[in-house]
C-alpha cells in the first residue's frame, strides 16, 4: 500500500508522483493498473458526474458514496477523499464527516479546501487520527466568492498568503498539498522551501507530482477543457483505448512531460 512516507521518497529521490481522480470501481482498477500513486475521489464530481456547474451542492453522503465504490477496487494507490462544501465549518461538524469517509467509506486521507480558519481544523481532525491534505491556490468551493475559476496568487500579497497558508498547514501536521492554478514560480517556491509533498494543477512542472480530473484526461467532459489539462486520449488517436491513455498520463508525468509552459500560469 502507497504511504505518505513512499511519496516523500519519491520526492526526495526527484520521481514525480502521479495523481488521478476516480469515482467508481471499474475506473479505479484501470488507474491501479497503470501504478498511479494515489486517488483522489474529488468532488469535481458533482460537474463531471452529477452535472451541477459547481461543487457545491455535493453532499457527505454522495462523497461516502463514491468513495465505497472506488475503496472496494484500490488496491495499492493512497486513497483521498474531498470533504464536501460545508461539510467543515466547525471541528466537531468536520470530525464527524471525515471520521465517515475514512471508517464508513476506506479514505486514507480527507482533503479541505483553504488556508487561515482551516488551519485550526486540520489540526483538529489530525490530532484525533484523520490524514489531512491540504487545496491552496484556486479553491472551487469558493468559486463565488473568488468571482470565478481564476488564476489565483499572481499579485505579491496573494503569492505570499498561499505561501504561508502552506507553512501553516504544514506546521499543524499537513504532509500533502494540492496547488490548482496558480503561478509556477510560487508553486516552485512551495514545493523547494515548505517540507510538503506538493501535488499541481495548472501549477507548473515543479511540484512534487500532478493530478488531472479523469474525465478530461479522457475527454469524456464536453465543452471547453481548461487550459491545464490535456485531454490524452485524443492526443494518442483514434483506435486508442481509455488504458492507453492513462499510462500515457503516467509516463508523460514520470519523464517530465507533462505540464508543459502550456498548461502552466505565470
Ligand atoms: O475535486 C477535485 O477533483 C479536485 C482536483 C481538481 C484537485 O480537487
Amino acid at each position: 500500500m502507497i504511504t505518505t512516507k513512499h511519496l516523500h521518497e519519491l520526492k526526495q529521490r526527484n520521481e514525480k508522483i502521479t495523481v488521478l481522480t476516480a469515482y467508481d470501481a471499474s475506473f479505479t482498477k484501470h488507474i491501479e493498473k497503470a501504478g498511479v500513486e494515489v486517488i483522489l475521489v474529488g468532488d469535481s464530481l458533482g460537474m463531471v458526474l452529477q452535472g451541477h456547474d459547481s461543487t457545491l451542492p455535493v453532499t457527505v453522503d454522495d462523497m461516502v458514496y463514491h468513495t465505497s465504490m472506488v475503496a472496494r477496487a484500490r488496491e495499492h494507490a493512497l486513497l483521498i477523499t474531498d470533504l464536501p462544501y460545508h461539510s467543515y465549518l466547525n471541528k466537531n461538524q468536520a470530525l464527524e464527516n471525515a471520521s465517515r469517509l475514512i471508517n464508513e467509506a476506506g479514505a486514507d486521507m480527507v482533503k479541505l479546501e483553504g488556508g487561515g480558519e482551516v488551519v485550526s481544523i486540520a489540526e483538529y481532525l489530525i490530532k484525533n487520527g484523520i490524514p489531512v491534505c491540504g487545496h491552496l491556490g484556486l479553491l472551487p468551493q469558493s468559486v463565488n466568492e473568488l468571482g470565478g475559476y481564476k488564476v489565483q496568487g499572481r499579485e505579491q500579497a496573494a503569492a505570499d498568503k498561499i505561501f504561508n497558508d502552506a507553512r501553516a498547514l504544514v506546521d499543524v501536521g499537513v504532509e500533502m498539498i494540492v496547488l490548482e492554478c496558480i503561478p509556477q514560480l510560487l508553486a516552485k517556491r512551495i514545493s523547494s522551501e515548505v517540507d510538503v509533498i506538493t501535488i499541481g494543477i495548472g501549477a507548473g512542472i515543479d511540484c512534487s507530482g500532478q493530478v488531472l480530473v479523469l474525465y478530461d484526461l479522457l475527454g469524456i467532459t464536453p465543452g471547453k477543457r481548461p487550459k491545464f489539462s490535456k485531454d490524452f486520449l485524443a492526443e494518442l488517436g483514434t483506435g486508442k483505448s481509455m488504458a492507453a491513455a492513462i499510462d500515457a498520463y503516467v509516463k508523460a508525468v514520470k519523464n517530465l512531460e507533462f505540464p508543459t509552459e502550456a498548461h502552466s500560469f505565470n
